[in-house]
């Protein structure tokens, strides 16, 4: 998972012992060579997914950090392309990752809390990967609502999110030790890092969209594959601003 040119297992320790913002400018650097940036087969199936839903001229990327996903705005989008994150040592590493090119769609990075997305809606693609895991229950409502605001009448919000680990299997008990991990280190220590992976719920997200004014439908991404009982490893949530 983690390669020797990734962070050191000191350096991840430092990482979660900081806020979310702080621990992501120290993570930054490395952050690519970690497992936690969104690997390219979910970044490419998110495109040949949404190119249908198209034609998109413009993009926004919500907490992009290194700029996974401005790669898949970049191939979906004609005119222009926004990732919005609060770390400032990961937009730095994104604009060099993800410079302008000529005749390519133009590229602007801005700081922000997506809890308070200050954008207007001028937007008719927004997506997001991999961030989720970072918001309480209880902000996801405000995320979302920043994202419609975001986005011009009949825009897509768009992000992939993978089939729940079965009980049984050994992945839904290494998430389960993570996330109480997580909740005992933000018992003892201010400020919180939060990251669960068990918090995003897909009955309760999809009721969070309609609450924010979406209507919502699921792709399946079939090429990340199924499972043993035939449904996709990995669906697309489609939310459409109404
Ligand atoms: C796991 S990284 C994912 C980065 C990228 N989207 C990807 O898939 O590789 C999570 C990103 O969310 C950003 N983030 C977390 N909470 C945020 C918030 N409240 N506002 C803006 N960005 C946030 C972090 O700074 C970090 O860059």
């Amino acid at each position: 998972m983690f390669t020797p040119q990734g962070p050191t297992l000191r350096e991840l320790a430092v990482q979660a012992l900081s806020s979310v913002e702080h621990g992501y400018d120290l993570l930054a650097p490395k952050f690519d060579r970690t497992p936690f940036r969104t690997p390219d087969p979910v970044l490419d199936a998110v495109v040949e997914a949404v190119r249908p839903l198209g034609p998109f001229r413009t993009g926004l990327d919500i907490c992009c950090g290194t700029g996974a996903g401005m790669g898949v705005l970049r191939r979906l989008c004609g005119e222009r392309i926004v990732g919005v994150d609060f770390s400032a040592g990961m937009l730095s590493a994104a604009r060099s990752a993800v410079p302008a090119l000529p005749g390519a769609p133009a590229v602007d990075w801005v700081r922000a809390d997506a809890r308070a997305l200050p954008l207007a809606p001028s937007f008719d693609l927004a997506v997001s990967f991999g961030a989720f895991g970072h918001f309480l229950p209880a902000e996801r409502p405000a995320v979302f609502t920043g994202a419609r605001d975001a986005l011009r009448p009949g825009g897509l919000f768009a992000f992939p999110v993978p089939a729940p680990a079965p009980v049984a299997s050994r992945l839904y008990w290494a998430l389960w030790g993570f996330d109480t991990a997580m909740r005992l280190r933000n018992l003892l220590r201010r400020p919180p890092f939060v990251m669960y992976y068990r918090t995003f719920r897909l009955p309760d997200v999809l009721d969070d969209l309609a609450g924010a004014g979406f209507t919502t439908r699921l792709l399946p991404l079939s090429a990340l594959g199924r499972r043993p009982d035939g449904s996709p490893r990995c669906a697309l949530v489609v939310a459409r601003r109404t």
